[in-house]
């Protein structure tokens, strides 16, 4: 057997407590195969419903390989799933859409509808943009906010297609905002809404996050240095009970840069302003660079100065489907209590 095909199936076996758990659940979402830290540095195997998911970040694989990553995952799962190659290793993750080892299928191509915690998402193997439509790893947060959004408003920041807010609606929040600026990842946000008709519709706010959430928080919009402000929709003054920050790990517009490196406190002060008295803001930080020991303490000195100081704290990791063997994953997330 190759190594890859042991590293497979060691992956595999250790999942079968959670496999188990996540189908009562109601999940059928989950990484089947974490290289960085099972074996196989850069390449990533997720299930996601009818689908295979493999991706890889540092080399292309073989179709040889790729065959028996399709073999193993159907033999351990008894089912069939239509697989979708994406190789990512080329720069910027972009996806090698002539990779010549793999051409997937027409019906892996077709849309298709996968469930966490028993609502549907929209899943699509190949789409304009780079990442699968559902990330895996804030599975654990998306469960909380299910939990513990009875009759609260909820703010969805950075909210990509919505997994969050989908989730708030189900959990019974009395009111959901989801605010990302780019109109693809939304649109996917009202496809997963229209999936789940028996929640109640969801607010979807098509706006870049700086003047957004400055607005929410009473703070003035201003643009980056030495440029003319862009237009963007206004908002009034207003918190929510439940805030979730989620943002990119950089990325650069018109109104600011978004540096979870360099910058966290000027994503978190505004998102702290607009959290209500005795709310709650659950914030995120995917920079593996960036250790929770490190992020913590400056999360909450920030609080501390924005004058929101935080009552109570509790670190949310990731489920067993992405392990860390130093016991550092890269997402990390606070579950604030203002
Ligand atoms: C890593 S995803 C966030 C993941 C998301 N929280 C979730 O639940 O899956 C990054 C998202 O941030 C959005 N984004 C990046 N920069 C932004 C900005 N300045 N304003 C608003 N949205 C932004 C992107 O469009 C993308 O949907």
């Amino acid at each position: 057997m190759s190594s890859l095909a042991q590293a497979l199936r060691a992956a595999f076996d250790s999942r079968r407590p959670l496999l188990d758990e996540l189908q009562q659940q109601g999940t059928d979402c989950y990484r089947l195969f974490h290289g960085s830290q099972e074996g196989a540095a850069g390449l990533t195997v997720d299930r996601y419903g009818p689908q295979l998911m493999v991706q890889s970040f540092h080399q292309a694989l073989d179709a040889q390989a790729l065959q028996s990553i399709h073999d193993e995952a159907t033999d351990f799962l008894g089912q069939p799933l239509q697989l979708i190659y994406n190789d990512r290793s080329q720069s910027n993750s972009r996806i090698d859409r002539s990779n010549q080892a793999h051409q997937p299928e027409d019906v892996a191509l077709e849309d298709q509808v996968a469930h966490e915690w028993g609502l549907r998402y929209r899943v699509r193997g190949r789409h304009s943009g780079q990442d699968p439509l559902l990330f895996l790893d804030l599975r654990n947060a998306r469960g909380w906010v299910k939990q513990h959004s009875a009759g609260k408003s909820v703010l969805n920041l950075f909210s990509y297609t919505c997994g969050v807010g989908l989730c708030a609606a189900a959990g019974g929040a009395a009111d959901v905002w989801n605010v990302d600026f780019a109109e693809r990842n939304l649109a996917v946000g009202r496809e997963n809404g229209e999936l789940n008709p028996s929640l109640p519709p969801m607010q979807f706010v098509h706006s870049d996050y700086f003047p957004a959430i400055r607005q929410l928080a009473g703070l003035p919009v201003s643009a980056r240095r030495g440029r003319a402000l862009p237009d963007y929709p206004r908002l009034v003054q207003r918190q929510f009970d439940l805030v979730l920050l989620d943002p990119p790990a950089w990325a650069r517009s018109a109104f600011g840069t978004v540096d979870l490196l360099r910058d966290y406190q000027s994503l978190l002060k505004p998102a702290l302003l607009a959290t209500a008295e005795d709310g709650v803001l659950i914030c995120c930080n995917n920079l593996a660079k960036v250790s929770m020991d490190e992020w913590r303490p400056l999360v909450l000195r920030c609080a501390e100065k924005a004058g929101r100081p935080v009552r109570e704290w509790q670190a949310l990791a990731p489920a067993a489907d992405f392990p860390s063997r130093d016991g550092l994953p890269p997402l990390k997330t606070l579950i604030l209590r203002l």
